[in-house]
């Protein structure tokens, strides 16, 4: 626990912070949070205050630790096959795609440390067999894309794998790695993690035939989710798919796609 006290000003200085950086809202009740996921870095810099530390941030001469505080004040929390109707839709896009020459590629815009990407190409290896797919996955967090580049994890984080899978696609760590799993080399390769802050201009991604945005927009506010959603449906080729999560939704804040399932949309 950390003794230096966050006084209401310095937390609300945060709160600005991190909507500036991210377009995340943080609510009054995170103030411990900040507190605690910080204190490191105070202690790290040897500073007195929060002040100290977010006049460091806002000076301009440390970009690197800007990003440090972004990577510890966002939410992670993913594991594999979360949502499963959605990989179901994708498995049924997938088959039908099947023999396609051009390759089926699907972007997992808010990636964290890289389950939802992996599941997505479990399920295109299998339901594209030989035919072309690429994945993407892209976050804020570059603590989150180091882990997700691994595609290394503890056992306990991989029991939603489907059995066929985890023997098709997963290797289990042995000797000094007893208790991992590793996705395998062929996925890996496959799927392409790079940093992306959905709150600013996108960089050139190309078009995508499916978009996983989910379990992001519920940290945005109403504009940053409407500003946010164009930019990412303006990477979805037209008759793509657009998966949210199941505790998120599109009303008021975008048009351009049209509902087909619960958390499922369809790019006319
Ligand atoms: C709760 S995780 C969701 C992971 C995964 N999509 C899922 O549903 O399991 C939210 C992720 O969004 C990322 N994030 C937050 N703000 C972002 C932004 N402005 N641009 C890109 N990623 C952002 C966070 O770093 C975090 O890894």
């Amino acid at each position: 626990m950390s003794s230096i006290a966050l006084s209401d000003a310095e937390f609300a200085q945060f709160q600005r912070f991190i909507h500036e950086a991210a377009g995340i809202c943080m609510s009054p009740s995170k103030k411990a949070l900040v507190c605690g996921r910080l204190a490191k870095r105070l202690q790290h810099w040897r500073l007195q205050s929060y002040g100290k530390y977010l006049e460091l941030l806002c000076s301009g001469s440390a970009p690197a630790e800007v990003q440090m505080a972004v990577d510890l004040l966002t939410t992670n929390e993913t594991y594999f096959f979360r949502e499963p109707r959605h990989f179901e839709l994708l498995r049924e896009l997938a088959a039908g795609a099947r023999g396609g020459r051009q390759p089926f590629r699907v972007w997992s815009a808010a990636s964290s440390t890289g389950e939802e990407p992996y599941s997505i190409a479990m399920v295109l290896a299998d339901a594209l067999g030989a035919s072309p797919w690429d994945v993407l996955g892209s976050d804020i967090s570059t603590r989150v894309l180091q882990r997700a580049r691994t595609g290394h994890y503890p056992l306990e984080r991989t029991r939603h794998i489907p059995p066929a899978y985890l023997k098709r696609y997963c290797l289990r760590g042995t000797g000094p790695e007893d208790g991992t799993l590793l996705v395998e080399r062929s996925l890996r390769q496959r799927v392409h993690f790079m940093q992306v802050n959905l709150n600013t201009t996108l960089p050139q991604l190309g078009q995508f035939d499916v978009i996983f945005l989910r379990n992001v927009m519920i940290y945005f506010n109403g504009e940053t989710k409407r500003q946010v959603v164009a930019r990412v449906l303006s990477a979805l080729k037209p008759g793509g798919h657009f998966c949210i999560g199941h505790s998120e939704s599109l009303n008021d804040v975008s048009c351009a796609v049209m509902p087909v399932a619960p958390s499922i949309y369809r790019k006319p």
